[in-house]
């Protein structure tokens, strides 16, 4: 079955699925995406992914293609052409196509908004999870307001093939002053020995996680101890655990960090947990 992706008003076979060459998300990474779960083909979190949306285009002063209901039904629709039970559905909104130029188009160009969706592999997934994933760490070479979920990502595909080049999967991006950020594409948690689970205040430095927002509440209902604070890479080396979370990943275990084994070098119990029970803190929709 040949995969389908809306772009601006239209349903479309990938082959024909395309974008104008002075889209300014394709010129600047003038533009802004979300990624949301999909299971049971149902959409996961949508309400605080839009939210997310809604304050990533304010900050860019782009504004929103269409109303989130509608955005929802156009969610959907693709989730559903491409007949997606378990994966991911992707949204990109641009500022839209203009003559190249810094500035914003004036008068306002319409945004362009794509949708696509596509497959995940749920037992490929869970065999990932049951093994845990070795991160590596690189310095954080990024903008200052890492908290818009723009589309300018190089820094991050840059550590990525770094992990992968060094046999790892995930790197962890660490500031000047030695504390760890996030990964790559998900954001970092450990457990310390003293059993408190910790992960970075959501400042400029990090993106607001959905899954790091639903796994705070799961880690309150259950009444274990958690900080919101920057934690060192040195802290991390010596945790008892450690982990990834983001939509696509959920709570991904990390088993070793620049090569040094996480506590016992298997996926903690607390990630395990977190990892199982985290559909019953999440909103499917
Ligand atoms: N990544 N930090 C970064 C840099 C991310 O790219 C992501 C998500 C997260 C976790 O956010 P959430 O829990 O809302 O997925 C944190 C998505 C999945 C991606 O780029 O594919």
């Amino acid at each position: 079955m040949s995969r389908i992706a809306y772009v601006d008003g239209r349903y479309l076979p990938f082959r024909e699925a395309k974008i104008h060459v002075e889209d300014r998300g394709y010129q600047f990474s003038d533009a802004v995406y979300e990624v949301c779960e999909v299971r049971g083909g149902r959409l996961i979190d949508e309400r605080r992914h839009i939210e997310r949306l809604q304050r990533s285009l304010g900050a860019l002063r782009i504004g929103m293609p269409m109303s989130p209901r509608a955005l929802g039904v156009v969610l959907r629709e693709v989730v559903a052409r491409n007949r997606i039970g378990y994966g991911l559905v992707y949204l990109q909104i641009s500022r839209g196509v203009a003559r190249r130029d810094l500035a914003f188009p004036v008068p306002e160009a319409a945004p362009t908004l794509v949708v696509t969706a596509r497959l995940l592999n749920l037992a490929r997934n869970e065999a990932l999870a049951a093994k845990g994933i070795a991160v590596i760490s690189v310095p954080d070479t990024r903008w200052g307001r890492v908290d818009i979920k723009t589309v300018g990502l190089l820094p991050n595909v840059l550590a990525r093939q770094a992990a992968i080049d060094r046999g790892a999967r995930e790197a962890w991006f660490v500031d000047k002053d030695g504390f760890v950020t996030e990964g790559a594409s998900a954001n970092a948690w450990i457990v310390t020995d003293g059993g408190a689970l910790l992960t970075r205040h959501a400042d400029h430095a990090i993106l607001r996680g959905i899954t790091r927002m639903v796994v705070l509440d799961a880690i309150k209902a259950q009444g274990l101890t958690v900080e919101e604070r920057a934690f060192t890479l040195a802290e991390a080396y010596a945790a008892r655990e450690a982990f990834v979370t983001s939509a696509t990943q959920l709570v991904m275990p990390v088993v070793s960090i620049d090569g040094r084994p996480i506590g016992d070098g298997k996926p903690g119990p607390v990630a395990t947990a977190l990892r199982r029970e985290f559909h019953r803190y999440a909103e499917a929709g």
